[in-house]
Formats: structure tokens, sequence, C-alpha cells
């Protein structure tokens, strides 16, 4: 655990230009230096560094951050490893938080079993490399299979001896304590009696992301049939398995080089495709594919293509994947291998040239694939067609982005010769479904009534709770405007005389604000509303440095995506200048209408949520009067808001 004060000192001491110096050459332009962007390709550069900000922003592909998120971006690291590589680089020495025991404890726990997996792994690529039974039984059987020594060394491949307990009794012998044996669950212990999980079977081992051994699976030599194929470690402290991928220690460099990643099923695929010269390739191993495994590909990045095989299970299998991808907003693309035929035998029976050819040939886009897939079943028959359109809008409609939803609806109208309108009026039928199921958490939907078609999509939320948009644009306001200066127009005592009062933004925001007791759904929202409160109280309002290079990396980058949100639309930061005037201008129309339109939207959220309490209320109870005349009060105060706010918006 890194003390909070030091996190603040080496960001504070991480200078932007410094650091991000290290890695891309950076020129002077004007207040900021200019850079070719590492994140995206690009020749003319776009790449920007505020040091007087402390921030980075690329106006190519919009990525944005402070020196911690530039490390982590660039290095991959977490956020715990940046704030090492930056303490490290400013000779800034961490003192570590004592640990609480029982922190301590599941420290030396995950000590232990990384050690004792270490441990096994070396003694079964040592009983498969240097005794005659590894060898005469499972390195035999990996070269029969065409495993080359190289690629049996690169994955750590073993072989687990006969004996009923030869690993446990050589591990107590080394010292490794009973408990972690079985907490790993390499031992199993039943009746007083040790053996081991793993008997003449060969071993892949399985490791996180920085290589080292969590787990293992074994499989079967013979071709017992009562017995299982493969037999896994169970999860353990190290071991999660609906987070892990086999192979991604060995992939992540080429999935970032090739920017796409190759989704697999099993461990011979991940081997096979290596010793073909394609490394950017995991697999999902057993689990049906996991949420989390696909945000564990997207840190590296967003096109993924599925290599399956051809069965039915195979292809429903890769149904399942698409959707999950799509809803996490990454690009998906598929490669079903011939029936009978997955990657390991394909790359086994083709040259390596030939099996990326195949896999650059055959990947499809998702629609192209169910659609191809699906038609070959209806036989034309327009009862079936139509169930496979259903089947097509439901996977576009999990596409969490409003803009990418319509260019794939284009795509299959063209593929299924159907109008566009059509489609698009049954997507929206069924992302309309979605929302009245009522999942909070679902993304915004875009509503589009047909005769808009022609438009660009435009974001209507449905949810009427979701008040997100509105309390963004009134920290925007504060951290862009908080310390400018308003001026109103009052009428003063005497007839005609005007009286001009000045007061500070941030002042008329938060007091208007906490006077109406509107708080903030998002806490990071809410932290960042409450250090102006503050700052209003006691004078001295916060910087905006205090945000964007907060501890808070939540805060960091929220503050710092609003703040170079302003910037999107301008090549560089120079052009403020020119962008941002009209706004500032008419400074009071922009504050009111932002505080009000927040206050709006919190009303329409309160009026939503008592009609909801009571619809199940009988009319001629008290509560039912008590909610309508709360109703009414809510509409009343919402009217008289909407009013101001139409002012603001007339004038
Ligand atoms: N699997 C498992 N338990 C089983 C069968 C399969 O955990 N009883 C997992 C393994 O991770 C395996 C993957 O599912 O790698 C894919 O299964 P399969 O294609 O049957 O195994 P392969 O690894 O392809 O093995 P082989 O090529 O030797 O048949
Ligand atoms: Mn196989």
């Amino acid at each position: 655990m890194i003390p909070k004060d030091t996190i603040q000192s080496i960001i504070d001491a991480a200078r932007i230009d410094e650091v991000v110096g290290d890695f891309v050459q950076l020129r002077k332009r004007g207040v900021n230096m200019l850079g070719l962007c590492p994140f995206h390709n690009e020749k003319t550069p776009s790449f920007t560094v505020s040091p007087g900000k402390g921030i980075y922003k690329c106006f190519g592909c919009g990525k944005a951050g402070n020196s911690v998120n530039f490390i982590m971006e660039h290095e991959k690291y977490s956020y715990p490893e940046a704030l090492r590589y930056l303490a490290n680089k400013y000779g800034i020495v961490i003192e570590e938080q004592e640990p609480s025991p029982e922190e301590r404890q599941l420290d030396s726990d995950r000590e232990s079993l990384f050690s004792l997996n270490s441990f096994a792994q070396k003694f079964y690529t040592q009983t498969l490399l240097e005794t005659e039974e590894g060898k005469s039984i499972g390195l035999s059987y990996f070269m029969e299979r065409g495993f080359r020594e190289d690629i049996i060394a690169k994955f750590q491949l073993g072989f687990s001896p006969t004996a009923w307990d030869a690993f446990t009794k050589e591990a107590l012998a080394k010292g490794f304590s009973e408990k972690y044996l079985n907490d790993s669950g390499l031992t199993i212990s039943k009746d007083g009696k040790q053996y081991d999980r793993f008997r003449e079977r060969v071993m892949f081992p399985i490791h996180n992301l920085t290589g080292k051994v969590i787990g293992f699976g074994g499989r079967i030599l013979t071709s017992d049939k009562t017995k299982p194929k493969y037999v896994n470690s169970p999860e353990s402290e190290i071991y999660n398995k609906s987070k892990s991928l086999y192979g991604i220690w060995l992939a992540k460099n080429a999935i970032v080089a090739r920017d796409n990643c190759y989704l697999v099923e099993g461990y011979t695929d991940v081997i096979s495709l290596h010793q073909s010269g394609i490394e950017n390739v995991v697999a999902s191993s057993g689990t049906s594919l996991t949420t989390e495994q696909i945000k564990l590909i997207s840190k590296f990045t967003r096109n993924i293509t599925i290599l399956y095989d051809g069965d039915p299970a195979g292809i429903k299998a890769s149904f399942r994947g698409i959707d999950m991808i799509l809803e996490q907003g990454m690009n998906v693309r598929v490669v079903l291998f011939p029936d009978g035929e997955d990657p390991d035998s394909y790359a086994r029976k083709h040259r390596s040239a030939d099996v990326e050819a195949f896999i650059a040939t055959q990947a499809d886009d998702f629609i192209n694939f169910k659609t191809r897939l699906l038609l070959q079943e209806t036989n034309n028959d327009p009862i079936r067609k139509a169930a496979l359109i259903h089947e097509i809008i439901e996977s576009i409609s999990l596409i969490p982005d409003a803009i990418v939803r319509p260019l794939y609806i284009r795509e299959c109208s063209q593929i299924m010769d159907i109008a566009e309108s059509t489609l698009m009026n049954e997507l929206n039928k069924t992302l309309r479904k979605k929302k009245l199921k009522g999942a909070a958490d679902e993304p915004e939907v875009a509503e589009l009534p047909d005769a808009r078609l022609a438009e660009p999509p435009k974001e209507q939320v449905l949810d009427i709770a979701d008040c997100s948009a509105q309390e963004q644009d009134v920290i925007r306001v504060l951290l862009q405007y908080g310390d400018k200066i308003l001026k109103f127009q009052h009428p003063g005592n005497e007839p005609e005389e005007i009286v001009i009062v000045e007061v500070g933004v941030a002042e008329y925001i938060c007091n208007d604000l906490r006077a109406n007791q509107i708080t903030f759904d998002s806490p990071v929202f809410q932290s960042i509303f409450d250090a102006y409160a503050l700052g209003v109280d006691q004078g001295q309002l916060p910087e905006e440095n205090v945000f964007l290079m907060n501890a808070d990396p939540d805060v960091a980058n929220t503050s710092i995506n609003i703040i170079t949100q302003r910037y999107e639309l301008s090549p560089g930061w120079e052009e403020i200048k020119i962008y941002v005037p009209t706004e500032a201008d008419k400074l009071e129309e922009t504050i009111s209408g932002s505080v009000l339109s927040l206050m709006a939207r919190k009303l329409t959220a309160m009026i939503h949520t008592n009609q909801l309490a009571m619809k199940d209320l009988p009319t001629d109870s008290e509560a039912w009067a008590n909610h309508l005349s709360r109703d009414i009060h809510l509409k009343k105060a919402r009217n008289e808001i909407n009013k101001r706010l139409g002012r603001i918006l007339n004038n």
C-alpha cells in the first residue's frame, strides 16, 4: 500500500513533459508541446502536452490524462505499478504503509501459493525432460503432436508422474506446507491421506499477465472415456478462472503490435498457433468466455477475432462470445474452421503463411458471419428470415455506441436486402424493450423516430432517473468558469434604478445547489463539487490542478476528460481563444442554464419516483393523497424552472 500523501507527492513531482519525453519526442509549440501520438499511428503530430496543466491530450485518437495515466497506458501498468515507476524516476522513497494483519496474511498466502506453483511447474517440467517415464510417455506424446522443443520450453510444459503422491511427497520434503498444497489444489487430502491431483498427465501451466504460474491443466494420455480429458486446478487466492486467459503473458506484446487478439478454445490451439509464428492468441480454456476476460483483452486492443471449430458447439459458443464482445463496445470478427478442424489441427496441417492467410481471408465481421450462417438455414422461408433478422438486431442492440449501431444497420440492410428504416425500427423496438426491462446500468439508448432516419443519430436518454449529463455539465462549468465573476441586473429601490450584483460563479452554483438540497448521483462529481463548496466557504477556490492531478484516479480521469473535452473540436489548444469566448460571453446564461437544467432533471427524476410509489397505492389512502400533493408541488417547481430556462434559451 502506498500512502496517500506519497501518491500526491509522486504526482506533483512527475512533470508531464519529462515523463512523456522519455517516450515521445516533443517540440515546443506556444505554451504547449507537440509530438507524434504513441497511442495511434500518425504522420502529423496531434499529441499535445500541457506542462502548465500537467496533462496530455491527443487530438487524433482522443486519449487524455496526466503523468500517471500516461505511464499506465503506455507501459500497460496498473495504477500502483505506474506510481512506483514514477517514484523510481524521481527518487521518491515509498514508505510502505504498515499492512493490517489481514493484509499481511493475504499477502503471504499469495506469495506462498505463487512459490508453490512455481516449484510445481519446475517439478513437472523436470519430470517431462529428465525422467524415463516423462520422456517415454509425456515427451513422446508432445513430439507425436509435433510440438517443437523450443515451444515446449516456452510454454513450460511438463508431465505429472504416475505414482499417486510423487509430487506431494517431494513438495513436503522441500518444506512446502500442507495448507498451501491443499489450497492450490495440487494435493487432495482425503481420509487423512494425501495424493496428487495430477497423475500421469501432460501438464499445461497457466500463467497470469506477468508470467507467474497460477494453476495447471493436465491432459490425459489414454483414450479412457471414463476419465475427464483435462483435469484443471481449482480456483484459489491467486487463480480466478473468469479473470484468466491462457497464453496472455506471451501474447500481450503481439496483441498490441498487431492491434488484434485471436481468441481460441484450448491450450493446444494457443500453442500450435505460436509454433506457426502467430503470437497474438489467447484461450478462454474450458470455461465459457467471461466479461472480465474480454476486459482484460481490452487493455491491449479493441479488436478480437474469434477462431472456433465449425461444429454446432463451436458456432453456439461463438454467438455467445460475439454478443459479449459487442457489449463491451469492442469490434469482433469471426473465423470458423472447416468442420472437424480446430486452429491446432489446421496449424499442424498447413504452412505458417497459409494459416495466417486463412485467418485473414476468412475473418468476417459479425453481421456477415451471422447472416451467412443463418441464411443457409432459412431456405428463403419468410418466417425464418424474420427470426434471423431479430437475432441480428438483438446483437446490434448490444453495441453501446449509438454512432456505431446505424453503421451495422446499414450493412445488414445491404446484405439482407431490407430497407434500412425497417431495420432501424426493429432496433429501436428492441432497445426500448430492454430499457423497459429496467436494468439501471443499461447503456443509453438512441431513439430514432422514422422521419429523422436520414439525419445523423441523436442521443436521447430514455432513463428518466439518469441525471449524469446534467451533473457533468454543472461540474464542467465549475471547472471551466469557477473563478469568473457573474453580473446580474436587479431592479433597485428607486423606480427605473438597475443595480448590478456581482457574484462568483462557484459561489453562485454552490450556494444555489446547496440551498435546493441538490446532490450528485455520481460520487466523483459530488467530491469535485464538495471541494468547490468548501473553497467558497473558505474564500479560497481550489486550483484546476488539484483535480487534474488528484491522488484519487477517478477524480483525475473525470476532470481531465471534462477539461479536455472543450478542446475536442479545435486542432490545437491555441484555438481556445476562438472557441471558448462565445460561451464565456454569455456566462450568466451558461451558468444559470446549466444549474437550472440539473434542477429540472432532478425534479423530473423525483416526479418519476413519486409516481412509481403512487402506482400501487389505493387512491383513497392517505399515503396516496400525500404523494399526489407532492406530485403537484414538484411539477409546479419544475414548471417554474422550465419557465426560467425558457427565458434563458430564448434570449
Ligand atoms: N477442457 C477442460 N476439460 C475438459 C475438456 C476441455 O478443461 N474435460 C478445456 C481445456 O482448457 C481445453 C479446452 O477446454 O484446452 C478445449 O477443449 P478441447 O478442444 O477438447 O481440448 P484441446 O486443448 O484442443 O486438446 P486436444 O487438441 O488435445 O484434443
Ligand atoms: Mn484440440
